[in-house]
């Protein structure tokens, strides 16, 4: 596996390398959860191109940017072992440069819910930056974890707004042993923070969907299960906890049933803050 931190090395890199090109965009802190990723696009793709890239128009403010977990050595190891054959790391002047107008890519009908109403502009910066990757990497797939529900719907989106056909996949969410999602977020967790994080919000989730296969479908009802969960936990803060049309993201109405959902599937989606830790999780009810 090469590692390349210019477009030119990229460009570069790439005439070298076949297609089919898959590229697994991540922020870095590689876990697990993106070792699946990888994995899933080295099964079809001649080449796996993984970018690392904290990107600054995706955060509220610089101070989150600077407490995003970095840890590159690490990082490379992960995603040799897991089958990348080119690592792309990017300074933000090689992503935004200072001569260019890098421009908002509109994140479309489903950014405006959930993550995109609690982190305003968020999905622009996404939107941006993926488009943005797309553009120097022009692969022909591209992977996304489900456990960015909105996310991996918003990149769908504007992956169908542009002409070149890349095709988005959705890789299953990796938990730990304690049932919390993977997530690079989870290093900035406290040893009691962590406790809590697991003893609530895979739990909610759990409870929604053991409750649904046992037959109960009133979202009011499965609310209450799982809301009850995190509201014991003083030191967790639940942000939302959502019941969606899956494919639409039109929330259900609080007297509605799962079967209600026009696509057939609802996304049930939480965000919960934990040590100022913002954290989200997400189930499909079929
Ligand atoms: O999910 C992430 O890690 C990021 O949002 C992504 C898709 C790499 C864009 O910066």
């Amino acid at each position: 596996m090469r590692t390349v931190t210019t477009r030119a090395e990229l460009e570069q890199s790439l005439a070298q390398l076949p297609r089919p090109i898959a590229l697994v965009p991540t922020m870095g802190a590689l876990h697990a959860g993106h070792a699946a990723l990888i994995d899933t696009a080295r099964r079809t793709a001649a080449t796996v191109v993984v970018s690392i890239f904290v990107n600054p128009r995706q955060f509220a403010n610089a101070a989150d940017v600077a407490r995003y977990p970095r840890t590159l050595e690490g990082d490379e190891q992960l995603a040799k072992a897991a089958g990348a054959d080119l690592l792309f790391t990017p300074t933000v002047d090689e992503i935004y440069p200072p001569s260019e107008t890098v421009a908002t890519i509109e994140p479309g009908p489903l950014a405006s819910r959930l993550e995109g109403a609690s982190r305003p502009g968020h999905f622009a910066g996404v939107a941006t930056v993926v488009s943005r990757l797309f553009d120097l990497v022009r692969p022909d797939e591209a992977y996304f974890g489900v456990k960015d529900a909105q996310q991996v719907r918003v990149v769908a989106w504007m992956a169908a707004q542009r002409s070149d056909r890349i095709t988005i996949h959705r890789v299953a969410t990796v938990r730990d042993r304690d049932d919390l999602a993977l997530s690079s977020r989870n290093q900035m967790l406290s040893a009691n923070g962590r406790v809590a994080a697991a003893k609530t919000i895979p739990v909610a989730l759990s409870l929604i969907a053991e409750a649904y296969a046992s037959g109960v479908t009133s979202v009011a009802t499965l609310r209450t299960l799982a809301e009850r969960v995190i509201t014991a936990e003083p030191s967790v803060t639940l942000d939302y906890l959502d019941f969606a049309d899956s494919a639409s993201l039109v929330p259900l109405a609080e007297d509605a049933h799962v079967g209600d959902a026009a696509s057939g599937e609802v996304l049930v989606s939480l965000a919960a803050v934990v040590d100022g830790v913002r954290l989200i999780d997400a189930i499909t009810l079929p």
